[in-house]
């Protein structure tokens, strides 16, 4: 039985001053969405992502907004490999030295289907971007984490990445597989640094991916990105420092899964 706590929370204007943070999928959806709030935070926000122009957007709305310079990183994480992981990280180390947050927050998603009708290619497409690429870009992010006093590693989930359903796919393999993902890092780092682990599920939100899986659904029924804030932010923040190996929801009060 996993245990179940919810409590409201309101990010500090300062909450994340002076802190490093790296977002995956920044340029769209709820990945644009954090990098803004984390900006207005206080964070200085790396960017990441594959389309250039959207990126350019963020960027122009945060220094316009008089919040700290971010920085941009254009990759397309389903060609990406571990150099270019590892080549990230080395911009990083050189211009910032360390992380005191990383969100991964990129995702794909792909009309649902029986598991016995998924193509291959659908197949390779969902595990690179979801999990695999996750696993790279942690990996080559690890020393900065470890460089940064109290760092933050938070892995965007899904409810399909929790329960099991019928014709979700690879999407929801990937999914469970960032939560595996989650809790054996957590299980390694939480002895042994300071680096806090945990898994956030958006839930159904107003996004590009959403519509890819329900084009006939209403968008204005769901929640905006920026509604799911506050969890973001405090996964973030300081205010979460001892919190880690956990599962937390987005959405309403936020919601958080201790596992036995
Ligand atoms: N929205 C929901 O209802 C929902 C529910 C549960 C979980 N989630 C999870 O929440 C996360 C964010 O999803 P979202 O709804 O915000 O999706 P979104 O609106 O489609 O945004 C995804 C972002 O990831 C970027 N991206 C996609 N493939 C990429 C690649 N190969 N390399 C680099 N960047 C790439 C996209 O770039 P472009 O804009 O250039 O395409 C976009 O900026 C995902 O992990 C998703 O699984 C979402």
């Amino acid at each position: 039985m996993n245990d179940m706590k919810t409590f409201a929370y309101k990010a500090p204007a300062e909450l994340l001053k002076d802190k490093i943070i790296l977002v995956t999928g920044a340029g769209a959806g709820l990945g644009r969405a954090a990098a803004l709030a984390y900006a207005h935070h206080g964070a200085t926000v790396l960017l990441l992502g594959r389309t250039e122009a959207k990126l350019e957007k963020v960027y122009d709305e945060i220094t316009t907004s008089g919040a700290p310079e971010p920085a941009m990183f254009v990759l397309d994480l389903e060609k990406a490999d571990e150099n270019d992981c590892n080549e990230v990280a080395n911009i990083i180390a050189t211009e910032f030295g360390r992380l005191d947050g990383l969100l991964n927050n990129v995702g794909l998603f792909a009309p649902i289907v029986p598991l016995e009708h998924h193509s291959l290619e659908t197949w390779n497409r969902l595990l690179k971007v979801n999990l695999t690429s996750t696993f790279m870009l942690t990996r080559s992010c690890l020393p900065l984490l470890r460089a940064a006093p109290r760092a933050s590693l938070v892995f965007t989930s899904s409810t399909a990445g929790r329960m099991v359903r019928a014709y979700w796919g690879a999407y929801a393999i990937a999914k469970h597989g960032v939560e595996t993902m989650m809790q054996i890092f957590h299980e390694e780092l939480g002895t042994t640094s300071g680096i806090r682990v945990n898994s956030l599920n958006p839930g159904p939100c107003a996004t590009a991916l959403r519509r890819v899986g329900f084009p006939s659904e209403d968008p204005s029924t769901l929640p905006k990105p920026e509604e799911l804030m506050p969890v973001y932010l405090f996964l973030m923040g300081d205010d979460s420092i001892g919190e880690s190996g956990k599962q937390f929801e987005a959405q309403g009060p936020i919601t958080l899964y201790e596992t036995d």
